[in-house]
């Protein structure tokens, strides 16, 4: 998985930016949008589950810190706060349900419809998760969430993920899944989800063009690339790497959206070079919410902010519309003699 990781972000270097100069950059603007919901700057906040873990004020925490910073947080359907907690602690912030399709179509439903009621703008459904990858660390240490937390947005224990059952050596989050989760979940499953809600749909885990295509086709609004932070199948690309196919596949139809290693302003200035409409960080929020909650989660967003902002300066960009192909060229790297 470390591995994995390393290649998402060697990836990231490989492609190098071309800068434009003597543009006028004492004024700029970073704003843009994402599904017709204006944010202040193209990086958004993924799912990432059970942020308790991490701070004890966990998603209530970060939907404060985006709303405060004007950028939209992504919930999981694994959150250890509700979608209903989420949305009071920050009413006027911006929201989407993370979705993952339960065997249960009416726990699957109902996650849904409260998403609608709590004023949620949009529904990321995970689509590369039939089973959890083999996630060793997990596994040695059999995976459980400690006992004071539960997954809030279930009222069952075995939903919640707070029975206690003894998963023998498995990763109780890996026996979760196998047990909870549809691993039959098919395109059929996603027809039915266009069905249920007007909120726009976007699909989150797509590597490829030919599903982009037919994502496009069955009518979802956006597509989210995504590996999962290399941390499902071992062996897959780096989102920056497959971002261009995807854009040529879905001719402007739907938005793209790519997550996946992104670290610095120039990491987020590449994204939307090669198509990307905005990004999602997981991991550098967990890292500001362990390091001081809320007050954490908003010092990485304004740290990405500022060096955006630079990145955009530096490559004569005074507004997000301006940033395109031009500036940015795939260079090889000698991956032996790292
Ligand atoms: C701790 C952790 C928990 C995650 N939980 C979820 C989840 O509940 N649902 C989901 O679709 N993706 C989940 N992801 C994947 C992220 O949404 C995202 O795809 C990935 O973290 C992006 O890569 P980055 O961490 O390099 O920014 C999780 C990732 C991490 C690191």
């Amino acid at each position: 998985m470390m591995q994995a990781f390393y290649s998402l972000y060697l990836s990231l270097c490989r492609w190098k930016l071309y800068p434009r100069v003597l543009r006028d950059m004492s004024v700029m603007d970073l704003s843009t949008s994402v599904l017709g919901q204006k944010i202040s700057m193209p990086v958004c906040v993924g799912a990432t589950a059970m942020q308790r873990m991490a701070h004890a004020d966990g998603e209530t925490a970060t939907a404060k810190a985006c709303h405060a910073m004007g950028t939209g947080m992504m919930l999981s359907s694994w959150a250890t706060s509700s979608i209903e907690e989420v949305a009071e602690a920050a009413p006027a912030g911006l929201h989407w349900l993370q979705l993952y399709v339960y065997k249960d179509r009416e726990v699957t439903k109902s996650l849904v419809k409260r998403a609608e009621r709590a004023g949620y703008k949009g529904i990321f459904v995970t689509v590369d998760t039939p089973f959890l990858g083999r996630r060793i660390d997990d596994v040695r240490n059999k995976f459980q969430l400690p006992p004071h937390l539960r997954l809030k947005n279930f009222s069952s224990s075995d939903l919640a993920f707070s029975s206690g059952k003894d998963f023998g050596e498995n990763s109780g989050l890996a026996a979760y899944v196998a047990e909870a989760i549809d691993a039959s979940v098919n395109w059929e499953d996603i027809k039915w989800l266009r069905g249920l809600t007007s909120l726009p749909i976007i699909m989150k885990g797509i590597l490829r063009a030919d599903d982009a295509k037919e994502a496009v086709k069955i009518g979802v609004n956006g597509i989210l690339v995504s590996n999962h932070g290399a941390r499902q199948l071992d062996g897959v690309p780096a989102t920056i790497d497959v971002l261009p196919e995807i854009v040529e596949a879905v001719e402007g139809k739907v938005e793209v959206f790519l997550d996946g290693g992104v670290r610095k302003g120039t990491d987020v200035l590449k994204a939307l070079a090669l198509g990307a409409k905005a990004v999602f960080i997981g991991r550098p929020l967990v890292w500001g919410l362990v390091y001081q909650g809320e007050e954490g989660a908003k010092e990485v967003l304004q740290m990405l902010k500022e060096e955006f902002r630079l990145a955009m300066a530096l490559t004569g960009c005074q507004r997000v519309e301006e940033i395109g192909r031009t500036l940015i060229r795939r260079h090889q790297v000698l991956l032996s003699k790292i």
